[in-house]
């Protein structure tokens, strides 16, 4: 007999806007939407899967032992201080079903990465939001230091900001961190490659803390989905209570360790793509067409009400960029690749402008 009962799902579930990025029909094209690394996953990675993958390794459940040692030692923790996770975004997950009780307050700053509201969404916990500074988009950090109560059970920043490219500073950083001991802080360093200012150091003297990476963005492996969440061993632990034992497949796992021991690939694709960025705000410049300068992969371009019309028209002509004047007035933000890859979206968005 078939069951015709509706089921409800969680109050949290049904208050939640669907999100679906824009990920489809991407492949032949100019990736310039995503912040991905846009030269493709390190050729060593590739290789060592290709020549050393068994069909043990696919058929066992994943074993973290050697992943979790070769990057606790390149990272510099201790075994116990990080955790391996499914992409940045489980770190997220992990770490506010951790500390974040239904009707908790999370603080997320605007604009930023949507995950952090996601998350804390389907935690069912209460999103305060406070705005990047107008014009600058600048971290406000006076706001957030005023913003933060002993009632805020997480704050969630990425530094640099996605999609301002602007960043807050150490010094910032442990503010926060003093005037809010008893909230978890994460520090999600994404793109921390691109502008070399971490949380690491301050791991050990604040217990609030957590530091998440990521292989997504510079090291080129956004379909392995493969993250770090660093902080005290006690904190990590709890966090390893509520994370699934197999959350990071094993090609992930393996991935990431060979990853972290070409670091020549990642010092050249960070300096390709400094180089390309300068090469954007001069192209950008000489059309007139105002900017953030950024600390990112990535650059936020004033279009006016033009934004959707400019992303479309390059859309057609084989380059994806990212509409984000839903949130920041007349915004689009464009990847920083090669500078080959820069000069092709330049010269296009020539064509239009
Ligand atoms: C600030 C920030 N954090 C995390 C991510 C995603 O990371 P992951 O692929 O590791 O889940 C992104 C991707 O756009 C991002 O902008």
């Amino acid at each position: 007999m078939a069951v015709s009962t509706k089921l409800t799902p969680r109050q949290a579930v049904l208050d939640m806007a669907p999100y679906h990025p824009p990920t489809g029909a991407r492949r032949s094209k100019l990736r310039l939407d995503f912040n991905e690394n846009t030269v493709g996953a390190p050729p060593h990675v590739i290789d060592f899967i290709q020549r050393y993958l068994t069909a043990a390794d696919l058929s066992m459940y994943p074993e973290y032992d050697h992943a979790l040692e070769d990057l606790s030692r390149h990272f510099g923790c201790a075994l116990n201080e990080l955790t391996l996770t499914n992409g940045t975004d489980e770190a997220i997950h992990l770490l506010l079903s951790t500390f974040v009780d239904h009707d908790q307050e999370v603080l997320i700053l605007k604009p930023s990465y949507a995950m952090y509201r996601f998350y804390a969404q389907l935690a069912g916990a209460k999103v305060r939001e406070l705005d990047y500074r107008p014009g600058t988009l600048a971290f406000p950090l006076d706001e957030v230091l005023e913003g933060l109560t002993p009632a805020t059970r997480a704050v969630m920043i990425s530094n640099p900001n996605n999609p301002t490219g602007t960043g807050i500073d150490l010094r910032g950083i442990e503010k926060i961190l003093e005037k809010a001991p008893h909230t978890a802080v994460l520090i999600d360093e994404a793109y921390y490659e691109f502008c070399g200012v971490t949380a690491m150091p301050l791991l050990s003297r604040y217990a609030n803390l957590f530091v998440s990476r990521t292989f997504s963005k510079t090291y080129g492996m956004a379909a392995m989905r493969c993250g770090c969440l660093f902080s005290q061993a006690t904190n990590i632990a709890h966090v390893r209570k509520g994370q699934s034992p197999y959350s990071v497949n094993a090609v992930a796992a393996m991935a990431a360790r060979i990853a972290v021991q070409d670091k020549k690939f990642v010092e050249d694709y960070v300096l390709e793509v400094l180089t390309a960025r300068e090469l954007l705000y001069i192209g950008l410049e000489k059309l007139n067409i105002p900017y953030i300068r950024s600390q990112a992969n990535f650059v936020l371009f004033q279009a006016g009400d033009r934004a959707i019309e400019i992303r479309d028209a390059l859309r057609e002509r084989g380059i994806l960029v990212r509409d984000r004047s839903y949130e920041i007035a007349g915004c689009v933000r464009v990847t920083v690749g090669t500078r080959d890859q820069i000069r092709q979206f330049l010269e296009e968005l020539e064509k239009l402008w």
